[in-house]
């Protein structure tokens, strides 16, 4: 019996391991993969290795993770209940694929991960697992254990020699918080209190506004088929644009968030997020698409959207549905081209320019001044006497107005 885990190297997931070969008795394959959350993984070989493991998969999927997994999804400009960029939502349909790729090359026939039994995250491997593999097996050690608290949890590495890293003086962040290239997040501890402010040290990617640069910062992103290609002028690839975007608009105090939101599982909880790449990313795309969408095609697309949105949230990437609206809104992105200006300032990212060789902008149409026939004012008329018709019958037959 082999079973593969998601692996950070940090505490509870290598006492995961431990629990997993003693609990089960089986031999435990680790995949630990950097996504951009900006902590090495190399280390977690060694800690792996000092477990016992000898299968020991180490990953650099940051490309992969923007490419595949974050562009397609802004091509959609989607946020979940109106606020949330999905940051941590759109990564688990990758790990997921991981561990099922990694449990068919290795003989595997479970996966284990590190999520509670409380929230978004189980749901997410896990569809995602039975989606690649109908067969597997899962191990959700949080709704098994009864390692309930901190001190049990220390109990357990004393009593199996789970060396704790005690050489970093760096106490433990008081919020459970996960990171990768589109954003870092932060539940528990004092956000608990939905009233409660967070405090200014709590955040790590971004300056608040009050602190950011007086002098505002001025970008160019340059899209094609709705994806950034470039940045003032400069070709990248997909996670470097992200990396980018993320610098600058953390210096600028851009992208900070701090919501209630409803899991799937049925309760609501509190959260903050600093997505501030992302949100550049969002303003500028729907920027692009002013100029290059067909109206309704545009009106429609934001209608798809919030069932797009809840299709990732509640982890279901890997399924009909999401395919289906995938390619709905793939097919609305071929003429998403063009460059777009940005002005970042004190939390603000603000569109101030946006030009297309695929602009349905016509000037010479929307001009406030001659427009030399190219619009005939007249035709307004019979337009609005047909679109009122239906209006003017139900006045004429007596239809309460108020
Ligand atoms: N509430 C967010 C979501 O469901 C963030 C989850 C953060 N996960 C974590 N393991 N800390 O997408
Ligand atoms: C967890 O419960 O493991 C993190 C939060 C979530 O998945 O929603």
């Amino acid at each position: 019996k082999k079973v593969v885990l998601a692996y950070s190297g940090g505490l509870d997931t290598s006492v995961i391991v431990k629990w997993l070969q003693e609990t089960y008795n089986c031999e435990v394959v680790t995949f630990t993969a950097d996504i951009g959350q900006g902590e090495e993984v190399e280390p977690a070989r060694a800690k792996a290795e000092a477990l016992g493991v000898k299968e020991i998969y180490i990953e650099d999927l940051r490309e992969e993770f923007v490419r595949d997994f974050v562009y397609p999804m802004f091509r959609a400009n989607t946020i979940y209940e109106g606020e949330y960029l999905l940051g941590t939502s759109i990564a688990r349909p990758l790990i997921a694929k991981r561990l099922i790729d990694i449990a068919n090359e290795t003989g595997a026939d479970a996966i284990s991960h590190g999520a509670t039994g409380k929230g978004n995250d189980q749901v997410r491997f896990e569809l995602g697992g039975y989606a690649l593999k109908p067969g597997v097996k899962v191990i959700a050690p949080w709704r098994e254990w009864d390692l309930t608290s901190r001190e049990k949890l220390m109990a357990y590495c004393e009593e199996h020699n789970i060396p704790v890293d005690f050489s970093s003086k760096k106490k433990k962040s008081p919020y459970s918080m996960d990171a990768n290239l589109l954003h870092i997040s932060y539940e528990g501890g004092i956000l608990e209190d939905p009233w409660a402010e967070a405090e200014e040290d709590m955040w790590r990617w971004s300056v608040s506004p009050e602190a950011a640069p007086d002098k505002p910062t001025y970008v160019e992103l340059t899209f094609e088929k709705g994806d950034i290609v470039a940045i003032d002028g400069e070709a990248l690839k997909p996670h470097e644009v992200l990396e980018k975007l993320n610098k600058l608009g953390g210096d600028n105090g851009i992208g900070r968030l701090d919501i209630v939101e409803n899991r799937y599982v049925g309760m609501k909880s509190r959260g903050c997020y600093e997505t501030p790449g992302g949100s550049i990313m969002l303003r500028a795309h729907r920027a692009i698409e002013s100029l290059t969408l067909d109206r309704e095609e545009a009106h429609l697309k934001d209608q798809l959207m919030p069932k797009y949105a809840e299709v990732i949230y509640n982890g279901y990437w890997w399924s009909p549905e999401r395919r289906m609206l995938q390619a709905a809104i793939d097919e609305t992105q071929h003429n998403v081209s063009g460059v777009v200006r940005m002005k970042l300032y004190k939390g603000n990212a603000i569109v101030v320019g946006r030009q297309s060789e695929q602009s349905l902008f016509d000037e010479s149409i929307a001009t406030f001044e001659d427009d030399a026939g190219a619009y005939d004012q007249k035709d307004a008329e019979g337009f609005i006497k047909l679109n009122a018709l239906r209006l003017r019958i139900a006045a004429g037959k007596g239809r309460q107005q108020s």
